[in-house]
């Protein structure tokens, strides 16, 4: 409790899944939080489930407007910005040869340009202080590639790359950039039919944590990486994944797991 008193962060994506357990540790960790979200009344909830002070904002984390009048509106209201978590995303399961343009737009669109969007026009206000943290939500499709993830694989190595590039510029300007890569998480996106706990772990046997992460684990990586503990973390990639992109089981070999 209170690693991140007295500091000021905004979550976009924010009105479910890992965002909102994002927000909701930070704020157990003493941040004043913003939540922003696409889902106006699901972010508006959400802000009211963490706190009274909770700040919500319709946000659509593509559209460069949105991000001005937010960054501006924190200001006035908290007079600093400290933390940005890049966490909106979209999800597409489509392979290459079915992936319509205008799908892989739309996906590029809110996991690319969002995520840059976001750097730039916070981390310019980040910059102007001297002082800030900005984590981004990757995910395992940005280590390794997996069918039927086009779109989405694209735009999450394209976020790994953006998060090392910007970690080079922002680090000696005074901002920290790092990135989060979950894999199989308890949420809409990766649990869309919501099958009971038990049912979805089968799936994961062949992976070292043997079931399905909770947003809470990524929450935790992400205060790490709020936090001043992590004050010499720059440019790094942090799985919280399971184990998932260690490599393969051979399961004819010593060591590996019964499924
Ligand atoms: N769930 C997983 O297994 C998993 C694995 C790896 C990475 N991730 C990443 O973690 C992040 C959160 O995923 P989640 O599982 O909570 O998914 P989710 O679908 O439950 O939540 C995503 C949130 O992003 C919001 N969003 C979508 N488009 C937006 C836009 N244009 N502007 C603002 N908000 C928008 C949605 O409304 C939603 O609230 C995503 O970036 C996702 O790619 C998730």
């Amino acid at each position: 409790m209170g690693r991140l008193e007295g500091k000021v962060a905004i979550v976009t994506g924010a009105a479910r899944g890992i965002g909102a357990s994002i927000a909701t540790k930070l704020h157990q960790e003493g941040a004043d939080v913003v939540v922003t979200d696409i889902l106006e009344e699901e972010v508006h909830a959400s802000a009211k489930a963490i706190s009274k002070e909770c700040l919500s904002f319709k946000h659509d984390v593509s559209r460069k407007e949105d991000w001005e009048t937010i960054c501006k509106q924190v200001k006035e209201k908290k007079n600093k910005i400290d933390i940005l978590v890049n966490n909106a995303g979209r999800l597409l399961f489509q392979t290459l040869l079915e992936t319509e343009e205008e799908d892989f737009r739309k996906v590029h669109e809110v996991n690319v340009l969002g995520t840059f969007l976001g750097m730039q026009i916070i981390g310019k206000e980040m910059v102007s202080s001297k002082n800030g943290s900005i984590i981004n939500i990757c995910s395992s499709s940005g280590i390794e590639g997996s069918n039927g993830l086009l779109a989405y694989t694209g735009s999450k190595f394209a976020i790994r790359g953006m998060s090392k590039v910007a970690a080079l510029e922002l680090g000696p300007l005074g901002v920290r950039v790092n990135s989060v890569y979950p894999a199989g998480m308890n949420t809409i996106m990766g649990n869309p039919l919501s099958l009971p706990k038990e049912e979805v772990d089968l799936g994961f046997k062949q992976f070292p944590a043997q079931r399905i992460g909770n947003p809470e684990e990524v929450a935790n990586a992400v205060v790490f990486l709020a936090s001043d503990e992590s004050s010499y973390c720059m440019g790094t990639e942090l799985s919280v994944d399971g184990g998932m992109t260690s490599g393969r089981y051979y399961f004819n070999a010593p060591g590996a797991p019964e499924v």
